[in-house]
């Protein structure tokens, strides 16, 4: 790939279908961002397996995440897609970054910790050492910028900590990224619960709202989002963390600001608003939808897409990883 772009890396998991919050905390800053920059979009199956998970299911759900990148305006004109564990290259960074980070840098990260109380005595080394692959994802293709939720910037700034450990102690190898977060929407909560990120493993479904999700159910979900008390549609985190989390979300999808919003909404009450951005929601997302549905009956076509990508990809890995070895004093 020519270089006279920036780079972008950025992935998802494929551990289920996308949901409202990695639509409006990632994808759409992804495909804002392909005109720009140099983008690659990973689906990291690898990072889906740190967790129990069904591997009759995983090849679908690859596929299906891939088709919900393109129906969501992922170009592949534009774009580079590809499957994480198609290229070995990835794993074989991580294990030389191993061996750069220290345990103490790893045990900080709050996912982890996060994961690892829910997961008790089923947490495996592969999800204590997930942070390290990620900065192999990001590393590898000497990445300029990764555009991700909110919750992933931790991530990204132990991705530049370890590039710069490498670089002070093996020479000048990684460039360090910068991390790209949204100012509203890169952290978009439960509807259910606005203090818990929407998720797809959320334990009350009806807080998240899938991308595939028919419009009955997308209106129901918003309807009976949790609100707070009083009456006035007014954006205040703290005291009215319910309202707030609709209102960023409205902000998002209609390209409104959210004083906008509030002005128009005043005297107005919660049903009225709900049923607003029900309606947002549903017109946002039944073009996603129609193309999903077309995607999913060509099969082939995102068997050649994940080849395509593979062979863009791995020049650059290959590049980078051949560095890293002559630096290291490998082979
Ligand atoms: P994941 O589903 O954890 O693989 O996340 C994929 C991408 O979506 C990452 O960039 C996350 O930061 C982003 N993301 C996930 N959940 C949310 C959320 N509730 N709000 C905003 N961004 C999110
Ligand atoms: N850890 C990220 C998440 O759960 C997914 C991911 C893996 C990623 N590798 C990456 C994101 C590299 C950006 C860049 O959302």
């Amino acid at each position: 790939m020519e270089r006279n772009k920036k780079r972008v890396f950025s992935g998802i998991q494929p551990s289920g279908d996308l949901h409202l919050g990695n639509y409006v905390g990632a994808i759409k800053q992804w495909v804002a961002l392909q005109d720009e920059y140099e983008c690659i979009f990973s689906i990291v199956d690898l990072h889906a397996i740190t967790v129990p998970y069904d591997p009759a299911l995983l090849k679908e759900r690859i596929r299906r995440l891939a088709a919900l990148y393109l129906a969501c305006g992922i170009d592949p004109q534009k774009a580079v897609v590809f499957v994480q564990s198609h290229n070995p290259d990835h794993p074989v960074l991580a294990w030389l970054l191993d061996c750069v980070a220290s345990m103490g840098q790893l045990r900080r990260m709050t996912q982890y910790k996060a994961k690892a109380e829910k997961l008790k005595e089923k947490v495996t080394v592969g999800l204590f050492n997930y942070p390290a692959l990620m900065a192999a994802d990001i590393l590898l293709y000497q990445t300029d910028v990764v555009p991700v939720g909110e919750d992933q910037k931790q991530h990204v700034e132990l991705t530049r900590d370890l590039a710069e450990k490498f670089n002070a102690r093996f020479g000048e190898t990684f460039k360090l990224p910068e991390v790209k977060i949204l100012q509203v929407g890169a952290r978009v909560m439960s509807l259910q619960n606005p203090s818990k990120k929407m998720s797809k493993s959320a334990e009350d479904p009806n807080g998240t709202i899938d991308l595939l999700d028919s419009p009955e159910e997308i209106v129901r979900k918003v309807k009976s989002a949790v609100t707070d008390s009083g009456r006035e549609i007014v954006f205040d985190r703290e005291n009215k963390p319910g309202i707030s989390n609709l209102l960023a979300i409205y902000a998002n999808l209609s390209g409104k600001k959210i004083e906008k919003l509030e002005e128009e909404y005043q005297g107005k009450g919660y049903g009225e608003f709900k049923t607003d951005l029900a309606d947002l929601i549903v017109e946002t997302l039944r073009p996603i939808q129609e193309r999903y549905q077309k995607i999913r009956k060509e099969e082939d076509y995102l068997e050649s897409l994940f080849q395509e990508g593979l062979r863009k990809v791995k020049p650059i890995s290959e590049a980078t990883l051949k560095k890293v070895y002559e630096r290291m004093g490998l082979g």
